[in-house]
């Protein structure tokens, strides 16, 4: 997704701005540009593809301006080129801006703007808001956009600046990030909080339908009503080192080999004397609710699947799985005694966000899982549990996924302990236990490597598995076409024979997880099926017996069968990443794809 930054402070603002922009690369981009003051000038410089060109293209140029703003676009409206790029002038050439969402009633604003003489550079949605700033403004910057803002409807984050007033910067924001840092003699703006970390930790985080109005030395914030409001600056905890690849090649594999040690920082604190400790939700009575609801998209959807399993075996709750995308437009079963879980890395996947929206207005309880301190999510939800993976920066999610599973089966027997009901202790010691598993199966990164040479020429791929391990094949199956371009379904075993098994043939291969002792045998009954008709096959299992024929079999530890969607999402990354790196594909920016879905 686009990717924002600015920058007002007594230094030359180029240096943020860039170095800001390349800490957001990881959210996808098609396109870059910057504009700073000059000389009471706008300079604006932008273009197709990536930072580099737009480094090589600003070397034209004198840039020294103390002002600026810097974005990375990701293409909605209108395809990648040098005009859609942002940012977007008006025709006067006095007002600058960049976006990030999508302004749904553009069309019409457009319309309106043409018949009153404006004429548009770019198909861009985005062009419409710095074209109405220049109709609405009168001599106030901040009184012209908050004209804007009850105009415009979608979502944006937004970054102004003006010759006309050159001394400020406005920013925005409904429905997508951004965040104000407090840096020594600057206010530096990102859409992340990676991109300001070299500069502060020290931030302000805009609520939606706020504006803050930024000069060098001063920043006031003012809400919906334009009336002054104050905010209160946080201090987040992550370090530069964090957000750095620490001598591995790419963050994905840096990200897949921090899972021992982020495990533990998810479980830290959080088992106690035999019993799980979730400090953040001891107001909440559990005994009101008569269902659960998890919603969330892609990696964090598949954490859900599992989590919802685990919740609905050990609380005996009806639980609901849903993709985020699709809850809000299914007339969800929702009143004031359900709790619905929202699972989000970011926390500010737009489709996630609306579906927490929703849930509220029906009064539900909702919680948030969530990665980064402050998002959008764990504002907005009633509770929050943060996992501990620290900054993910992989485009392909890894760490923010096995920090999820933890922090979802702690959830689940903790509500299950507040519902007094019977737990199994010897499932929680073991959850202790975990990161060293995880440490002792990277070691065998070797044999995963070598499996992905059997996927490297293939078109298609084939995951199987039951139960819990139908969760980890869909994981499996996402991790290996995101980042390897090889398309890969992830099926239930038992399915097989109703359809798919009419694509199996001499030289498939079959990807199978059976580490459910009461269905395992089954699922490696569909395995033999599809041996018989000439698939090769890679097996990870707990289960030794009467397994004839397979040629690649890898034995989990024998832990709880609950854990073991934890452990064996390892080994489905590590044949993602070496499949990608054996095809050459960029493994930390697949094609297409934004880390942070913040458009619905
Ligand atoms: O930030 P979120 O967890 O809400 O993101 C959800 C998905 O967009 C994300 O998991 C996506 O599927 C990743 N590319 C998976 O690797």
């Amino acid at each position: 997704m686009c990717g924002i930054t600015a920058y007002c402070g007594q230094q030359e603002a180029l240096s943020f701005l860039m170095q800001g922009l390349s800490k957001l690369e990881y959210r996808g981009y098609d396109s870059a540009g910057i504009t700073t003051l000059e000389n009471n000038q706008l300079l604006t410089i932008k273009c197709k593809g990536r930072l580099k060109n737009l480094e090589e293209k600003i070397k034209n140029y004198q840039v020294h301006g103390s002002i600026g703003i810097g974005h990375t676009r990701w293409a909605t409206h209108g395809i990648p080129s040098n005009l859609n790029s942002h940012p977007h002038n008006n025709s006067h050439d006095t007002i600058s801006l960049v976006h990030n969402g999508i302004i749904e009633n553009y069309r019409q604003l457009k319309k309106e703007l043409i018949e009153n003489g404006y004429t548009f550079q770019s198909d861009t949605d985005s062009e419409v808001i710095v074209q109405l700033l220049d109709y609405y403004y009168d001599g106030e910057l901040l009184e012209a956009t908050q004209k804007v803002l009850k105009r415009i409807e979608g979502s944006y984050a937004l970054c102004i600046i003006s010759t006309l007033e050159p001394d400020k910067i406005i920013v925005a924001k409904k429905d997508s990030p951004l965040i104000i840092g407090k840096a020594t003699n600057a206010y530096v703006v990102a859409s992340d909080i990676p991109a300001l970390l070299e500069y502060t930790k020290d931030v302000y985080f805009l609520d939606d339908l706020e504006v803050a109005m930024i000069k060098k030395d001063h920043i006031s914030f003012y809400n919906q009503q334009g009336k002054r409001i104050e905010k209160t600056l946080t201090t987040v905890p992550y370090d530069l080192e964090a957000a750095k690849k620490d001598g591995y090649d790419t963050f994905m594999l840096k990200e897949i080999h921090e899972q021992p040690y982020v495990i533990n920082e998810t479980l830290r604190g959080r088992i106690f004397n035999e019993q799980i400790i979730l400090d953040e939700l001891k107001d909440i009575n559990f005994q009101q609710f008569n269902k659960v609801y998890f919603v969330a998209c892609g990696t964090a959807y598949h954490a859900s699947l599992c989590g919802s399993q685990v919740l609905q075996r050990v609380t005996q709750l009806p639980v609901i799985s849903m993709v985020a995308s699709e809850f809000r437009y299914n007339d969800p079963l929702i009143d004031q005694h359900t709790l619905a879980i929202f699972v989000s890395q970011s926390g500010e996947t737009a489709d996630t966000l609306a579906a927490l929206k929703l849930a509220k207005q029906k009064q539900a309880t909702t919680i948030a899982i969530a990665n980064v301190l402050g998002s959008t999510i764990s504002r907005d939800s009633d509770y929050v549990l943060y996992t501990c993976a620290g900054p993910e920066i992989a485009v392909a999610s890894t760490k923010a996924y096995t920090t999820q599973l933890v922090l979802l089966i702690l959830l689940a027997y903790y509500i299950a302990q507040r519902l007094n009901k019977e737990v199994d202790f010897q499932l929680i010691h073991q959850l202790n236990s975990i990161p060293q598993y995880v440490e002792k199966i990277l070691k065998d990164e070797k044999i995963f490597e070598k499996y992905a040479y059997m996927l490297k020429d293939l078109h298609d791929a084939y995951f199987i598995g039951r139960n819990l391990d139908y969760a980890s094949v869909l994981e499996g199956a996402l991790k290996l076409k995101e980042v390897s371009y090889v398309h890969a379904d992830a099926y239930v075993a038992g399915e097989l024979k109703h359809g798919p098994i009419a694509l199996i043939e001499e030289g498939s291969v079959v990807i199978a997880v059976a580490t459910q002792p009461h269905i395992a045998a089954k699922t490696i009954s569909n395995i033999q099926e599809t041996i018989a008709r000439g698939a090769h096959v890679i097996l990870f299992t707990t289960h030794n017996e009467n397994i004839k024929h397979v040629e690649n079999i890898y034995y989990l530890p024998q832990i709880a069968p609950t854990l073991q969607a934890i452990l064996v999402a390892i080994p489905l990354q590590l044949i993602a990443y070496y499949t990608a790196c054996i095809k050459g594909c960029d493994v930390d920016k697949p094609r297409n794809l934004a880390k942070s879905v913040t458009v619905e």
